[in-house]
């Protein structure tokens, strides 16, 4: 029986606690090798001198040896001792687990400009999903997705998908996604346009990000509404892109106000179904002087339609992509609002012209999507079944709309006046306690509700303090619970003088 063998049995022969104890004793031998203190081709000290060293028992310290053997850090000879290996190929593969990287001497290395500058604006950070949460906005209602279904469908799709699918797929994406995505848009919100136009992505955001990257260079204008969407200024700042704001009212962009502060920009980004965050829908006159204006700027629209398909009341109004005559739209969508956010697919529909350079361009950005997660989604979609969730979906979010504005009506009286949204997930409640929107979501959030101070989308022009809440993702009873803590929130303090008042915001603000 050779030595090693030996090691072995007696390994297997420790108690727990012996194991717990050779365990340890490995991983110091191991990283004493590794960081050199055990020289290369070094004799170990004997089992005995080691037991008593470190006042275990003999048996323990052969287990720890026998584990370095058996990974080749080290290697026995008969009648002479145990040595160090004199090559140990994983030495740079295998992570020092015990040393943090915290504890390891820092380097001069440092991130660059840009991405300290895109940090730096960066407001929004949306965390890991905690379900039912009031009023979190940019989740729909996972609870009520067909998992089962989607199961059904992602079993028949994995179990018939030929083995071509497990390869290299195209930048593009899945051409059967691509058909289906554009037969479903062309339908749905009158998108003109052939499969080939459509570039799958890794949700909007993506898609505004390989925008950015691919149409601007650095120091061009861009028009972007204000209050608008952060996600949208950080791609356009990491571009190195000039964010030009322009404001918003009830007909939606002020292309007029846009053409003064900026008559030539290289892109604007607009959300003409559902402006984000204001709710409001972008009038056909407004829609006809944007387009006319970029038509003779020679600007590209951004036309981000996150949400568009839940529309609630008032009448739809179709894609401004699809009134387009000179080729300058481009379109966005996105199915992490439509089904589930960690689905992580979206789209983009770019003219013709464009289609060589984004597909030739994206394989070196992260070559495609998921090959496989297109195809279930392809079959979700072409059997009918997206259809018919949306179209649930819109029931149900516009039954949670009303119950959140009939809650908020009898309980937020006098405090919060929340906007009956026509479509998407999420509303405007406008402050009416004279306390700042920022207070008012600290508050909030002390007593567990996720609201966003509309100020956070503000960036020159200033909005009257609102709370933006999301209702889509939250059941009646959480809606109705959250309204009531919402009130509790809101409740003015008792009555101070007027300069302590000021001065106990200016302290919450600051906490
Ligand atoms: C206006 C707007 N555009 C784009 C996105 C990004 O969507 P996705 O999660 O699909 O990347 C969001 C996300 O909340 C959004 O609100």
């Amino acid at each position: 029986m050779s030595k090693a063998e030996t090691f072995q049995d007696l390994a297997l022969a420790a108690s727990k606690t012996d194991q717990d104890l050779w365990r340890w004793l490995y991983t110091e031998l191991r990283a004493a090798i590794l960081d050199g203190m055990l020289k290369r081709g070094g004799r170990l000290p004997s089992t005995r001198s080691l037991a008593k060293q470190y006042g275990v028992s003999r048996g323990t310290v052969v287990a720890a040896f026998a584990q370095l053997h058996a990974e080749g850090y080290v290697h026995t000879q008969i009648g002479s001792g145990t040595y160090v290996a004199s090559d140990l190929p994983d030495q740079f593969l295998t992570p020092d687990r015990n040393k943090s990287a915290r504890t390891l001497p820092l380097s001069k290395a440092t991130l660059s400009e840009r991405a300290k500058e895109t940090l730096k604006n960066i407001l929004v950070v949306p965390t890991p999903s905690s379900i039912g949460k009031a009023f979190r906005s940019y989740e729909p209602a996972i609870d009520l997705f067909p998992v089962d279904l989607w199961a059904r469908v992602a079993a028949r799709v994995l179990r018939h998908a030929p083995r071509s699918l497990y390869g290299q797929g195209s930048p593009a994406g899945y051409q059967p996604l691509r058909r289906a995505i554009a037969e479903y848009i062309g339908g749905s919100r009158g998108v003109r346009c052939v499969p080939e136009q459509i570039i799958v992505t890794s949700g909007a955001q993506q898609a505004l990000d390989l925008l950015a990257r691919f149409l601007l260079d650095p120091g061009d204008s861009v028009w972007m509404e204000d209050p608008g969407y952060p996600g949208a200024w950080a791609t356009i700042r990491a571009a190195g892109g000039k964010i030009v704001p322009v404001p918003v009212d009830q007909d939606g962009l002020r292309v007029a106000e846009g053409r003064k502060r900026c008559p030539k920009a290289r892109m604007a980004y607009v959300t003409p179904a559902n402006q984000f965050p204001l709710g409001t829908t972008m009038s056909a006159n407004r829609r006809m002087e944007l387009l006319n204006w970029a038509a003779n700027a020679g600007t590209w629209i951004v036309e981000d339609e996150y949400d568009a398909e839940y529309r609630y009341f008032g009448k739809p109004v179709a894609a401004l992509q699809s009134f387009d005559r000179s080729g300058c739209v481009i379109y966005v969508g996105t199915f992490t609002k439509m089904l589930f956010n960690a689905l992580r697919l979206g789209f983009m529909v770019v003219p013709e012209r464009l289609v060589d350079a984004f597909e030739t361009g994206r394989s070196y950005v992260d070559r495609h999507p998921p090959t496989l997660d297109q195809a279930i989604l392809a079959e979700f979609i072409t059997e009918g079944y997206f259809g018919h969730h949306v179209r649930r979906m819109r029931q149900t979010y516009s039954e949670r709309m009303s119950i959140l504005k009939e809650a908020s009506d009898k309980h937020l009286h006098g405090l919060l006046e929340v906007t009956d949204a026509a479509a998407g997930m999420r509303t405007v409640g406008w402050l009416r306690t004279g306390i700042s929107d920022k207070t008012a979501a600290q508050r909030a959030d002390r007593l567990g509700l996720e609201t966003v101070p509309l100020s956070t989308f503000s960036l020159e022009y200033v909005q009257k303090p609102g709370l933006i809440l999301g209702f889509a993702g939250c059941n009646p009873g959480e809606l109705r619970r959250g309204v009531s803590v919402l009130a509790t929130a809101l409740q003015p303090k008792p009555a101070l003088s007027r300069a302590s008042a000021e001065r106990a915001e200016v302290g919450e603000e600051a906490g």
